[in-house]
């Protein structure tokens, strides 16, 4: 029987590191301890100027194919999970279909922040389930460096740059995409907030930049990382339900990469070892849609992720949004 499969995966992230200790050099009212200690984060890539997410996604999405060994011509949908879109309009989807030179395909952006990535998966699995499309590029790809707030020590610590892309289609053998499940909760979403262009602000102008407006700004920080807590691990436990799986039968546990003090708690708490945690963020810090997609592309090409096994992938992010994803590898 035909199920859904992932081709391949590939990721991209920008040459260049800003460490912890960077931002003190600039200036930054932190240390390289605190945000160690409280994040788990030790350094991030920043895109260069001139690069926009779609140039990111390309690259990742480029790998994902070659990996995938089919060109983007036999693409028929292109799916980006992002907030940072090189424009609102055209999506960056569409941006990312001109770089590929992939003209049949169909694209739109998906907006759930740090969760895109698995709404971009689910969004792929109805299509593919339809047999609306065949082959799906599924790509999550954002410059968060240009939205944060360098001056507030309190969130630009957190984020970086990079996508990672996977392609998923039909198929009776290889990797599977056994689940995904999403949720939203738009009545408590305000508390991360990227306001600027927005209908709800004025539009772009120097009155809204003077407020700073276009930055992200995170409120509450310790009630979104208890909440974050709690929905990933509902999220482990949906995914582990719907599959008849017991949670210590999954192998890699590839969540949205937020603080590694959520994933030492979610260990204690549900009995999870440390090791079955495949992190990223000391290195990337967030990339919000993009985190999950290239710790997953990263932990198959280093030989962690072997045949068979089973990885479940939580997410949490603004909106709130929150969901999981179960695949045998
Ligand atoms: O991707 C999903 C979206 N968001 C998240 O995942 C973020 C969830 N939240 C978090 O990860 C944590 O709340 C943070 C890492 C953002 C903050 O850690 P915290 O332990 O919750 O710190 P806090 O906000 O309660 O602040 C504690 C203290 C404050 O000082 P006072 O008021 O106690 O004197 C802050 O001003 O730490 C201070 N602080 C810092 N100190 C040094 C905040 N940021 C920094 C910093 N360096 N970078």
């Amino acid at each position: 029987m035909e199920t859904i499969r992932i081709l391949g995966t590939g990721s991209y992230v920008p040459p260049h590191i800003v460490t912890n200790d960077d931002l003190v050099q600039q200036g930054l009212d932190t240390s390289d301890e605190w945000i160690a200690k409280r994040t788990g984060v030790r350094q991030r890539r920043v895109a260069e100027p001139e690069v926009t997410t779609s140039d990111m996604a390309c690259i990742a999405a480029q790998k994902a194919l070659d990996m995938a060994g089919i060109p983007a011509s036999q693409i028929d949908l292109i799916i980006l999970a992002t907030i940072t879109p090189d424009t609102s309009c055209p999506a960056g989807a569409n941006w990312l279909q001109a770089k590929l030179n992939a003209p049949q395909a169909v694209s739109f952006d998906v907006t759930a922040a740090c969760s895109g990535f698995v709404f971009a998966m689910n969004i792929a699995e109805q299509f593919l389930k339809n047999r609306t499309f065949r082959k799906v590029l599924v790509v999550g790809g954002e410059v968060m460096t240009r939205v944060v707030d360098w001056n507030d020590r309190g969130t630009c610590v957190l984020w970086g740059d990079g996508a990672g892309a996977a392609v998923l289609s039909l198929g009776e053998s290889g990797p599977e995409l056994l689940s995904t499940h999403i949720h939203s909760d738009g009545t408590n979403g305000q508390n991360l907030l990227l306001p600027g262009g927005g209908s709800r602000s004025t539009p772009i102008n120097h009155e809204s930049v003077e407020k700073g407006l276009h930055h992200l700004r995170m409120i509450e920080g310790n009630m979104i990382f208890r909440v974050a807590v709690r929905y990933f691990m509902e999220s482990i436990k949906e995914a582990a339900e719907h599959n008849r799986i017991a949670v210590e039968q999954v192998d890699w546990f590839i969540p949205h990469q937020a603080n590694i003090r959520m994933f030492q708690n979610i260990s204690q708490t549900m009995n999870i070892p440390m090791e079955k945690f495949y992190l990223t963020l000391h290195k990337y810090g967030n990339i919000s849609a993009a985190s999950c997609a290239i710790a997953l592309d990263e932990a198959v090409r280093d030989g962690s992720v072997r045949d068979g096994q089973l990885i479940s992938m939580p997410v949490f992010g603004g909106g709130l949004t929150w969901g999981g994803a179960m695949i045998r590898w």
